[in-house]
């Protein structure tokens, strides 16, 4: 895969091959291969706005160094800046969860999650990954008051520090980020995405039925008109010439909302973890919508 993409793209860069740093709703660590192989051989910039994890990012930045990369999650971007301009700081608050959790799970996961205290932002990016690797599924949900809410997992040995990662992820944000933000999809996209640039969407997925309906990564749920007005942007950015690549369930709606790129369309299989019930975590399926051959 590496030397095919080296002759499509020229060049492949020295990288240092990490993994997302956290759990996240809707990651796609699994569709890596199949957005690898659809990826445009040329492009000029980067951008990932619906960034969660990261997963395709960390792949694409081997191919690419000039990457926008955003999200509408505070604590979420908040982690990558520190980890970008922190991380070695951010490590040691880690290894004194990671002691202090390993002390008592449940009485340290409660009291982390349900502090007062205002934290800095290295505290608070080490608070939002112990939570993260401790808490139900890696689910980020917060309720009305934007207060984490998520329970306890039933995690034997979790790693909340791991260092190598980190570090290794620091130096590719270094390398690679152009821009790192909390920022709505559609400003970054509208203010910024130009002809030639390459931009993967992986928005929170539309629900197969009532009762998947996970949409909550903020207070703000993800809704079928968000989903129209994200078709819309589709449209928009094809105009403009930006290659555009897009992960959703594979819908009626969604369907009817990219019908004139079906000819570019391909069906993935992926395995849902986020579902409380664990019969329902297999066998979903997921469309990869394209506006270029
Ligand atoms: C399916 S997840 C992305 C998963 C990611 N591709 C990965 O590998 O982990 C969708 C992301 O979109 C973000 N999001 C939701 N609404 C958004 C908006 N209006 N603008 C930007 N990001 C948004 C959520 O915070 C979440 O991180």
């Amino acid at each position: 895969m590496k030397s095919e993409k080296r002759e499509k793209c020229g060049i492949l860069y020295q990288t240092p091959g990490c993994h997302p740093f956290v759990k996240w709703a809707g990651g796609k660590s699994q569709l890596i291969p199949q957005i690898i192989r659809l990826m445009p051989p040329k492009f000029a910039r980067y951008f990932e706005p619906f960034l969660g994890g990261g997963a395709v990012f960390f792949h694409i930045a081997s191919y690419n160094r000039n990457a926008f990369l955003s999200d509408i999650n505070m604590d979420l971007i908040n982690a990558y800046k520190v980890i970008r301009n922190h991380a070695e700081e951010l490590i040691t608050a880690l290894k004194y969860h990671q002691t202090e959790y390993n002390k008592s799970p449940k009485r340290y996961y409660y009291q982390l999650r349900d502090t007062t205290e205002v934290l800095n932002k290295i505290e608070n990016a080490a608070r939002f990954i112990t939570l993260n690797k401790t808490c139900y599924n890696g689910l980020y949900r917060v309720n009305k008051y934007g207060l984490f809410n998520v329970p306890i997992g039933r995690y034997k040995n979790p790693l909340i520090c791991d260092t190598i990662n980190l570090r290794k992820m620091n130096i590719v944000l270094r390398q690679c980020a152009s821009y790192l933000g909390v920022i709505d999809y559609k400003k970054i996209l509208i203010e910024k995405a130009v002809k030639d640039d390459f931009v993967y969407l992986d928005p929170p997925f539309h629900p197969i039925s009532n009762t998947a309906n996970f949409t909550s990564y903020t207070n703000n749920g993800f809704t079928l008109k968000d989903q129209k007005e994200l078709a819309i942007i589709f449209k928009e950015l094809t105009r403009r010439g930006c290659k555009l690549l897009l992960s959703n369930s594979n819908t009626e709606e969604i369907r009817r909302l990219y019908s004139e790129f079906s000819h570019l369309t391909e069906v993935a299989l992926v395995n849902r973890s986020i579902n409380a019930v664990g019969s329902k975590r297999v066998g979903h399926n997921e469309l990869l919508i394209r506006n270029y051959s």
